[in-house]
């Protein structure tokens, strides 16, 4: 099995002013693309049998040492990508649904009170990795950051969103100042993503 970078779901200057062309454009084709390719070498070199993405990264355990390490960096940078792609739409779609808002109010005080958690964890997090929403193994949403390419599948988590905190996501735009792209971020989230990944997860 060979993995493709997908196509983004809208144009690369779609999320202007708060997620700049150049940036949008460089994280896709050198770092999304270079993720693929090397984790198509990985796949190639271990001669993995691989049925989907998901399936590979839930059952790291079946990949030997060291190629396990490749395919966590390679297929967790693959996965993330594509999944932080499809959590941003451009600033006209970006409306959490009742359905959204009424399940986030349910764990958190309110919504403006998720965002605030989410924002601090992202920005708390050391060094490079993501910030997620996630849904755990009894269906309760969590916030939970990760390391590197690190994916939720691998933990057992449903993920939900995404934000890239690593600097390649925003440093050509906002320089060393993370605060600034969380801010941004939050006006080209993908709602109806989430609502979506939200309703799958709770029937799984
Ligand atoms: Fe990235």
């Amino acid at each position: 099995m060979t993995f493709k970078l997908p196509t983004l779901p809208f144009a690369y200057d779609a999320l202007e002013p708060w997620y700049d062309e150049a940036t949008v454009k460089i994280h896709h084709t050198k770092h999304h693309q270079a993720y693929t390719d090397n984790l198509n070498k990985a796949i190639a070199d271990g001669n993995i049998e691989v049925s989907s993405i998901e399936d590979l990264l839930q059952n790291l355990d079946k990949v030997a040492m060291p190629l396990r390490t490749r395919v966590i960096n390679h297929g967790g940078g693959f996965y993330n990508h594509n999944f932080f792609w499809e959590s941003l739409a451009p600033v006209e779609k970006s409306t959490p649904s009742a359905f959204l808002k009424e399940s986030i109010e349910k764990k958190w005080a309110s919504f403006d009170a998720f965002k605030e958690e989410f924002s601090a964890k992202a920005l708390a997090h050391f060094g490079s990795g993501w910030a997620w929403l996630v849904l755990n193994k009894n269906k309760e949403l969590e916030i939970i950051d990760t390391h590197d390419q690190v994916c939720p599948l691998s933990l057992g988590y449903e993920p939900l969103l995404t934000l890239d905190v690593w600097e390649h996501a925003y440093y050509l735009k906002f320089e060393n100042r993370r605060a600034e792209w969380i801010a941004a971020f939050w006006n080209i989230v993908n709602y109806g993503a989430i609502e979506d990944r939200l309703k799958k997860a709770l029937t799984k």
